[in-house]
């Protein structure tokens, strides 16, 4: 059974939040298995073993926090084999304009460079989904959306 893993990091709950609405959208698209992490508890070798993996982390200055950064930095050692995998992220912030899509966008520049797949979406968060402090119903449908389409995108790369 294909595998997604969510990755985050959450110092006062919002983006841990964010990450299990997804993982209960990955969930409803039967025959895709997920595991949600922080990031403190995941090691790099995990992304050699899943099919899809979904970084999330707060908005720190417009950007990923250190300890996000600091796992992507790490996966340099797979560089090469994670070519092809489905890849996705989110981020929370405090403000609607507080940086969260380059946020979002910083951590897909890795995975784009690592060769990974990443799909854009026409409608609603069109990066990847946002929150602003605890997500709100916007958001949570939001989420719980995207860990749908990208495990519809898991099955359909892995079939
Ligand atoms: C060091 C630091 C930098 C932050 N920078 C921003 C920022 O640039 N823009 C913003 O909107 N919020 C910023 N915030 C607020 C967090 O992104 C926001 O509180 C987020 O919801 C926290 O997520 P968490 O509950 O998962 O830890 C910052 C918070 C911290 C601690």
């Amino acid at each position: 059974m294909p595998k997604v893993l969510i990755v985050y990091y959450s110092r006062t709950g919002n983006t841990k939040r964010m990450a299990e609405l997804i993982a209960e959208g990955v969930r409803r698209e039967k025959n895709v298995d997920v595991e949600v992490k922080p990031v403190q508890e995941t090691k790099v070798e995990e992304l050699l073993n899943v099919d899809g993996v979904i970084i999330g982390s707060p908005t720190y200055y417009g950007s990923m926090a250190a300890e996000i950064k600091k796992f992507l930095d790490d996966s340099v050692k797979f560089h090469g084999k994670l070519e092809g995998k489905v890849g996705g992220a989110f981020s929370s912030s405090a403000n609607i304009a507080g940086g969260n899509e380059t946020t979002i966008m910083s951590i897909l520049q890795s995975l784009l460079i690592h060769g990974m797949i990443i799909q854009g979406s026409s409608k609603g968060d069109h990066y990847g989904p946002v929150a602003i402090g605890e997500p709100d119903e916007r958001s949570k449908n939001l989420c719980i959306e995207y860990g749908q389409r990208i495990a519809k995108l898991v099955l359909k790369i892995s079939s």
